[in-house]
This record gives C-alpha cells, structure tokens and sequence, in this order.
C-alpha cells in the first residue's frame, strides 16, 4: 500500500514523475482518469487552498469526493480519530486525505486502514503536498535548473510544518536553504541561519515567506499585545516592494494564507516577482498527479 506522509516517502525519481504528470495535468482539464474513484476527505483544521485543491484536484480526474464534516462528525461524541478512519475505511474509500493538529497522527493511521492515506498537514510535522507543489513552482521557473539556488525561507519556522517539509524536500534538488526569522520562531538546524533578513537579500534566489503560526503557539496572548508583536515582526520580517527594490529577479512564494502586511505587503502580493497564485494552481496540477501515483499507477 501507498501513502504520502511525508515528502521522504518518495524518491527524486518519483518526485521527478510527479512533475511530468503535473506538467501534463497543468491546464487542470477535466478527465476520467479517476473515474468511479471515492476520495474521502477529513479536515480536523481549518483549510482553504489544500481542502479545495485536493477536491478540485479529485473532480478534475473524475473522482467522487465525499468531506466528512468534522465538526458534526462522531470525534465530538468522543470516538477516536482511529476509529473514525478505521469506520470511514469499512466503506471501501479509495484514498483517505486528512488533515490533524496532531504531528504523527497520519502516519499512525496506517495500519486502520486497507487505502492510500494523503497527509494533507499534520501540525508543525509535514505538509507534502505543500512542499511539493513550491519546489515544482520554483522548478518549472528555472526550467529544472534548481541546484545551487539560495532559498530564504523566512518567519516561523519552529511551528511550520510548510518550513519542515520544505527543508527534507529542497536540498535534495541541490536547493540551499537560509533560514530568517526572530529568535523565538528559530530551530536547531543543519541549516544558514540568521535574524537578519536585510542581510541576505542579495544572496538569495528565491523568498519563502510563512505566516505566523499564532494557533500552535502555546500561551494564549492579549489582543492588544498580540497586535504590537505582529507590528513589531513585520517591521523586520515583512517582504516589501521598497525591500526588493535591487532584487530584480528574486521570486516570491508564500504557501497561504498570506497575512497582508504582516507576512507581505499588499504591493508585493500583486508584483510580478510574486509567485503566490501560481502556486495554487500548481497544487492543484501536483495533487493530480499524487492522486494518480496513489490510486492508479
Ligand atoms: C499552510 C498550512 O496549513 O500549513 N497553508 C496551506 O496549506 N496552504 C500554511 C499556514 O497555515 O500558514
């Protein structure tokens, strides 16, 4: 049985197929190559892009999609999420996509199940999909030459599982990652790493900017002090237009959702350094082609 956990589940050469699928699913056409497919999706965290990109994703191959409303689900009766899944599989889904505050969760749900598991984010651990989608955005816009590329992944990093994903993922393709960010989002790392954002500007290739994780981090904060630190975080961390000035060629990538002025400046969201849109819609190309490797090759 195959499962995407984690983007170190597959090989180069298997991320390498992903693309060439994607690059053929790039149109995000309709097809039926997933026809009479059940997909079950259960998102215990809230989600835009990833919830509507698999289900997109999903439909476009002519799947059938059912989203189990968690909310209204028997987890709030007291079932555990192991029994929710393990009863979700009874009915014979054909993939599981779940997303789970719990880091592991995902991967423990295997042996509840007889189908393909999709982790879809699991807390600060992973987000494969996520990863796998900005390394094919960065890779189509260097036509594949992505080796030796310098990568500033900026904000906080301690509770991303976007920032975790991408640094199994990218340096794997000769990517090279710097990682930005105050102090208290930083982590024990292999890894460049500084506070000082202005400071590697000119040697970088490629900005990925974060959102704060406000919702994993354990204190619960006063509004009023909570907005003089986002204040006092995006005088430093925000990516500006005025910041990228000398920066003519740099790419931006943000996974969303993007807090305006926080994480990016409204100018910078609409320049056309920005790669923001395209990455969504290069994840919906690169969750057809994991839904093909999953469920049909
Ligand atoms: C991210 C997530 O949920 O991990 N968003 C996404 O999937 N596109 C990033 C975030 O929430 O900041």
């Amino acid at each position: 049985m195959k499962h995407l956990i984690t983007t170190a589940d597959l090989t180069k050469k298997e991320i390498l197929k992903l693309f060439e699928d994607a690059e053929l699913f790039d149109d995000l056409k309709s097809s039926n190559l997933l026809e009479g497919k059940l997909i079950v999706t259960l998102f215990f965290e809230n989600s835009t892009r990833t919830r509507s990109s698999f289900e997109i994703a999903a439909k476009r191959l002519g799947a059938q999609v059912v989203n189990l409303e968690v909310n209204t689900s028997s987890t709030k009766k007291g079932e555990t999420v192991e029994d929710t899944v393990a009863n979700l599989d009874a009915m014979k889904p054909d993939a599981i996509i779940i997303r789970h505050s719990d880091c592991g969760l995902p991967e423990s749900l295997k042996s509840y199940v007889s189908c393909p598991i999709l982790n879809a984010g699991d807390g600060k651990n992973a987000h494969p999909t996520q990863a796998l989608l900005d390394l094919y955005t960065i890779y189509k816009h260097y036509n594949g030459k992505v080796k030796g590329k310098n990568i500033a992944i900026v904000g906080d990093i301690a509770n991303s599982r976007v920032a975790s994903s991408n640094l199994e993922l990218l340096p794997r393709f000769g990517l090279n990652p710097i990682l930005v960010s105050p102090k208290k989002f930083k982590v024990k790392t292999k890894f460049k790493s500084t506070t000082n954002l202005k400071k590697v500007l000119n040697k970088v290739d490629i900005i990925m900017s974060l959102r704060v994780q406000h919702e994993r981090h354990d204190r619960a904060i006063l509004p009023e002090k909570l907005e003089v630190q986002k204040k006092e975080y995006s005088k430093k961390y925000c990516i500006t237009k005025k910041l990228l000035k000398n920066q003519k060629d740099i790419i931006l990538m943000h996974p969303g959702p993007v807090n305006r002025n926080i994480d990016v400046s409204d100018d910078m969201i609409e320049d056309k350094r920005s790669k923001i849109l395209e990455q969504v819609t290069n994840g919906v190309a690169i969750r057809m082609a994991c839904l093909k490797k999953l469920l049909v090759d």
